[in-house]
């Protein structure tokens, strides 16, 4: 039967965001630290029927791996590593019920949190279907399919983004599964496979593995980690493969069948055609916006033919008034690089002067080691033509690497010759997601190796690392040979 829509002309708001993850729900937040009117719209739902805030990052990606990771390093550990202290464990055995309650209780925890926001910020939470019509009117669908037409004087879209499917591999949300799914299986599967080395592949491909899956990652192409320094993946690489993690690079998979026991996998690489069997196959190739009925033909939104809404240094569409950030719009799919773009638009709406600096974004890969950098890396120092220097110091060297038993990795800088200015950093290493904080404020602020050198680092302390290599850049290490 055909579903009643009731059309009203009812509620007006300054600012109306369609999307509540990272980019959409602080854009309503600082929206209204401007003295804005303002609702945001999200449909998000969870496996459990419920609704929630927050988008993909709370729910299904940063949030839910993170919570993941740390626990199956613990478990790692329990088993493994604490002998080298002096700690001896025995029996120690995985509750993977409690693992994932855990989680799913975190992940609660945060959204409720947004939710809370929303309330003390006085934004309109609007559960439902965000679409933009001409004339920033917005068609608001609540799940029972009620229709509200919402005027706004200012739009900003952030709907995200959501995971590439392949053709030959497609989800069956059981054997065949992404991201999600991924990170909610209620049992370790014995034989993983996971298509793609990119940042998804590596961190749940380590995640089972620390939990006692076998993981077999199938990479396209040839080069592992194409965007991260060469230093740091040839030593990542050695360590993952230390690990257990079996990466096959230049794999290309053909075919993937579901059977009863499993899924049959066909990959060619340089050696012939291959096919190995899994319990599970978890495709993460990739991540593509997500625009699906955001907006009518006539809203005058333009989209790339890549799928991202065109938007300019501004994130401004090209309807005055309609705005888009996050994942929806080119740059980084990271949810801290859509944040600052949703703080960017709520502060022009209101009239100041704001921007984001695309250069100075930090990445981290939370796989163990730790992988972290902001700027360029060496190559496309090179490709650029500026001459250069660079200066490592390795965690073995650290003392308090030491004291924590994880002296693999090192930091890395790279400075420019002429003016010394700081053009990169490269962490691999413990605490590389948390060392990068002062490698990027000092970039924010153009800093030079030599400002680095002279300001005063704690001891013991792993950022002493980051000093070091500083040093290192000019040849004066202190804690370690520098090279002729
Ligand atoms: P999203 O978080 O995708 O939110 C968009 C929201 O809009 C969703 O709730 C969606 O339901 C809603 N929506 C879409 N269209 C409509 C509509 N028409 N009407 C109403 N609602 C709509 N990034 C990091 O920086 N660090 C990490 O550690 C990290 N880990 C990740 C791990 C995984 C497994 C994955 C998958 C991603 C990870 N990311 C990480 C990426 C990060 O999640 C995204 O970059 C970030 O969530 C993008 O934020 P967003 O607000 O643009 O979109
Ligand atoms: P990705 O772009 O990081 O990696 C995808 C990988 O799959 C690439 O190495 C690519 O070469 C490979 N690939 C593509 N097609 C393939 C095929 N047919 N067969 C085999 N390999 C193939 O994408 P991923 O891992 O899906 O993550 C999506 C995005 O989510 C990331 O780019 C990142 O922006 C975000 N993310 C961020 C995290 C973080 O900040 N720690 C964690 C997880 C995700």
């Amino acid at each position: 039967m055909a579903k009643e829509f009731v059309y009203e002309m009812s509620r007006n708001f300054d600012v109306v965001v369609i999307g509540a993850g990272p980019a959409g729900y602080v854009a309503a937040i600082r929206a209204t630290q401007h003295g804005k009117s303002v609702a945001c719209i999200d449909e998000w739902q969870n496996k459990d029927g419920k609704n929630a805030f927050g988008g993909t990052c709370l729910n299904a990606g940063c949030i839910p791996s993170k919570v993941l990771l740390e626990s199956s390093e613990l478990f790692h550990k329990a088993r493994h590593e604490f002998a080298k202290h002096g700690i001896k464990t025995t029996g120690v055995e995985l509750d993977l019920g409690t693992m994932q309650k855990r989680r799913a209780n975190i992940v609660r925890q945060l959204t409720n949190g947004i939710a809370g926001l929303f309330k003390a910020n006085k934004i309109d939470g609007l559960v439902g279907h965000g679409k933009l019509l001409a004339g920033k009117q917005v068609e608001y669908t609540t799940a029972d399919g009620e229709v509200e037409i919402i005027m706004a004087d200012n739009v900003i879209l952030a709907s995200g983004s959501s995971p590439v499917e392949l053709q030959i591999a497609s989800f069956d949300g059981d054997k065949i599964v992404d991201s999600w799914g991924a990170l909610e299986f209620d049992a370790v599967p014995d034989r993983l496979g996971v298509v793609g080395a990119g940042i998804i592949g590596l961190e749940l491909g380590s995640v089972w593995a620390r939990l006692g899956s076998q993981v077999t990652v199938l990479e396209a192409m040839d080069d592992f980690l194409f965007m991260v320094d060469r230093d740091v993946a040839k030593l990542v690489a050695k360590d993952f493969k230390r690990q257990g993690l079996d990466i096959k690079l230049g794999a290309t998979v053909t075919a993937a069948t579901v059977g009863k026991k499993g899924v049959a996998v066909a990959y060619d690489d340089a050696n012939g055609t291959h096919s190995i069997e899994f319990d599970k196959l978890v495709v993460a190739v990739g991540r593509r916006p997500h625009t699906d009925n955001l907006f009518s033909s006539d809203a005058g939104i333009q989209i790339d033919e890549r799928g991202f809404v065109v938007v300019d240094d501004e994130c401004r569409t090209r309807v005055k008034g309609v705005y888009a950030v996050g994942d929806c719009v080119r740059g980084p799919m990271l949810a801290h690089k859509g944040s600052e773009e949703g703080v960017m638009v709520a502060d022009l709406i209101a009239g100041e002067s704001a921007e984001v600096n695309y250069d100075v974004i930090p990445s981290v890969i939370y796989t163990s080691p730790e992988i972290a950098w902001v700027g360029k890396n060496e190559a496309e120092v090179k490709d650029s033509g500026r001459a250069y220097k660079t200066g490592s110091f390795p965690f073995a060297a650290s003392g308090r690497a030491k004291a924590m038993e994880q002296t693999t990795g090192m930091v890395k800088i790279i400075s420019s010759r002429d003016d010394d200015e700081i053009l990169g950093v490269h962490i691999v290493g413990p605490m590389a997601g948390e060392l990068i904080a002062e490698a990027v404020l000092a970039m924010e602020f153009s800093a030079s190796t030599e400002d680095i050198q002279r300001t005063i680092h704690a001891h013991p302390s792993l950022a002493e690392a980051v000093h070091e290599a500083a040093l290192a850049v000019d040849k004066k290490a202190l804690n370690f040979p520098n090279p002729p």
